[in-house]
């Protein structure tokens, strides 16, 4: 492939005599943003000092002598050298590329043989999948695709919140009030309302909190009725959770939550206690961390049981000795930040310098009217009536566009779920959203359905052509030099969003070749039978190509036909 920057710096290396480094040269280029100022420019005022002439002088003589291949000029604005690259020849060259590589286009290196853990979605047993879980979904899905096209192989986990006392007051409840039926037909639905039930009636008998603490024992020792019961919430909830992962497209490498590390803390707390780090506590075992600036990571309570915390530094264990992980992001909520430095800082205590490698990925809430958007008691949004909803609105706006499209049940699918997909991804991960279903669902505007409708759009240019595309021939009107430019990137977009751990990076850049070709759909006959056709339907397949892979990468769905 072209490296564009890497022809810049050479030529001007060799033009100012070494008198500034290749490195700092290359660190200096910049990328004008207007196409009159040239494909990338170099700022000449560091030069001043060594050359003793102005800025604008040494622009003046140094741009003329920058020639070689694909470079059409190099121009002085001011103080600056502007550099033009050859249109036809450099764009054949990009678009051969891309043609050749079709899927593979922006695959890379970066990870090879090297694994990535993402801990996301992970929501409760018997709780609602929250608007919450649902962003880190949505996220971590995301970060395992960029993941896996930076060359990583992505272990995809889904940490279920499968224990705790919680457990105990369900059994109770369910042993008093539950009925079998209910629980296969609306799981979570079922076992919240025993849940609360379960609340309300402790209130006015106490004993019942009782009876829920020694069924949680029970549970803990292993009882066979109490286990039973446990997993059979579990595979309910877990099945119902599954219809969302499947609309969404997203599988799990592991579904061990919570409860897979009952069995796996004793280890730590022994080194923990050997490399004396133990400290008491009113009771309760505590590793300090003053040096941090955190509270206490609390590893045993007074009455001997474990915690959140003891489960993920086992968890954390788990997965370095059985993936051994380049590094492992946690794609959960900032409110539980302070808890990821405590089990790292803990780790690091240890002696084990991986803990650096492990990552907390946070992101900000979903508001409605600027309202924290819950899916709690009382105002219960349910996850796939969301959906449900989307999707609906969808099929409505592909009624009013296209009624005779074929498979419409499918393409609003796409749709409406692709829309909640790409609004939540577009922004950037700290941003909290707000959460409209009308602003998500338009076809114009930085959407999801927008992305969707100008990939189908370019796909039915191809449809309807009989002419082959090809490359050869290269394209030299100025739009399609925008796109060409943009289209090239797309490599070095996944590598950043990935190394930022945010799709927003891709998001955004997928806007920005939609939005170009869209301009070149309004200024160009694509179609025209002319020598240039061929090349033009070379453009409309390059753009096919990244726009549905990059749709694919945020996990968005990519009809041919909308
Ligand atoms: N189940 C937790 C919750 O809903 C999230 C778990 C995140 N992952 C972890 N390893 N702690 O808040």
């Amino acid at each position: 492939m072209i490296d564009f920057k890497a022809i810049f710096t050479e030529q001007l290396t060799s033009v100012l005599n070494g008198e500034i480094s290749e490195e700092a040269i290359s660190d200096l280029i910049e990328t004008p943003k207007n196409q009159a100022y040239g494909d990338l420019a170099f700022p000449c005022f560091t030069l001043a000092k060594a050359f003793r002439k102005s800025p604008a002088s040494i622009a003046e003589e140094a741009a003329p002598l920058i020639k070689g291949p694909y470079i059409e000029k190099a121009e002085a604005a001011g103080s600056y050298i502007n550099i033009f690259f050859s249109k036809g020849s450099a764009g054949a060259v990009i678009m051969e590329k891309i043609l050749r590589e079709g899927k593979e286009f922006g695959l890379l290196k970066d990870g090879a043989g090297k694994t990535a853990v993402l801990d996301f979605s992970s929501p409760n047993i018997a709780k609602p999948f929250s608007m919450g879980h649902l962003r880190s979904t949505v996220i971590g899905n995301a970060l395992g695709n960029l993941a896996e096209k930076c060359g990583y192989t992505a272990v995809r986990i889904n940490h279920l919140g499968d224990w705790g006392t919680q457990f105990g007051k369900l059994i109770t409840a369910y042993k008093k009030w539950g009925n079998p039926d209910k629980v296969k037909e609306h799981a979570i639905k079922e076992l919240l309302s025993l849940y609360i039930r379960f609340h309300e009636e402790a209130e006015d008998h106490p004993a019942l909190e009782d009876e829920a603490r020694s069924w949680f024992k029970e549970l803990e020792s292993g009882n066979t009725e109490a286990q039973a019961l446990w997993s059979w919430f579990r595979d309910e909830s877990l099945k119902e959770f599954q219809r969302v992962y499947d609309r969404l497209g997203i599988h799990f490498d592991s579904y061990n939550g919570e409860a897979f590390y009952n069995d796996k803390m004793t280890p730590v707390i022994e080194e923990l206690m050997a490399k004396g780090l133990l400290a008491e506590s009113d009771g309760a075992e505590v590793v300090e961390l003053p040096d941090e600036d955190l509270p206490p990571c609390l590893i045993k309570k007074s009455d001997g049981a474990t915690l959140y915390a003891t489960r993920d530094l086992a968890a954390a264990f788990y997965r370095k000795k059985n993936y051994q992980f380049a590094h492992s992001l946690y794609i959960v909520g900032q409110e539980q930040s302070i808890h990821f430095r405590q089990v790292k800082s803990v780790i690091k205590k240890m002696g084990y310098e991986w803990a650096d490698s492990m990552k907390h990925v946070p992101f900000g809430l979903y508001l409605k009217d600027g309202k924290k958007m819950s899916t709690r008691k009382g105002r219960v949004i349910l996850l796939e009536q969301v959906l449900d909803e989307a999707v609906l609105l969808a099929k409505g706006n592909i009624e009013a566009k296209n009624p005779g499209l074929e498979n419409k049940n499918e393409v609003a699918e796409a749709v409406g779920i692709g829309a909640i997909l790409f609004h939540d991804l577009k922004n950037d991960r700290m941003n909290s959203i707000e959460f409209s279903l009308e602003d998500m669902l338009t076809f114009e505007g930085e959407t999801g359905p927008y992305l969707q409708y100008t990939n189908a759009r370019a796909y039915s240019l191809l449809r309807k052509s009989d002419d082959l595309p090809s490359a050869a021939n290269g394209l030299s009107d100025p739009y399609s030099w925008e796109i060409i430019k943009l289209l090239y990137q797309y490599p070095e977009k996944i590598r950043q969003s990935y190394r930022q751990l945010s799709p927003s990076v891709l998001a955004k850049y997928l806007i920005d070749v939609a939005q170009a070709f869209n301009k070149y759909y309004g200024q160009v006959r694509i179609l025209e039978k002319d020598a240039g056709i061929r090349a033009r339907l070379a453009l409309v397949k390059a753009v096919t190509i990244v726009l549905t892979d990059g749709m694919q990468t945020l996990s968005m769905k990519v009809p041919r036909q909308m």
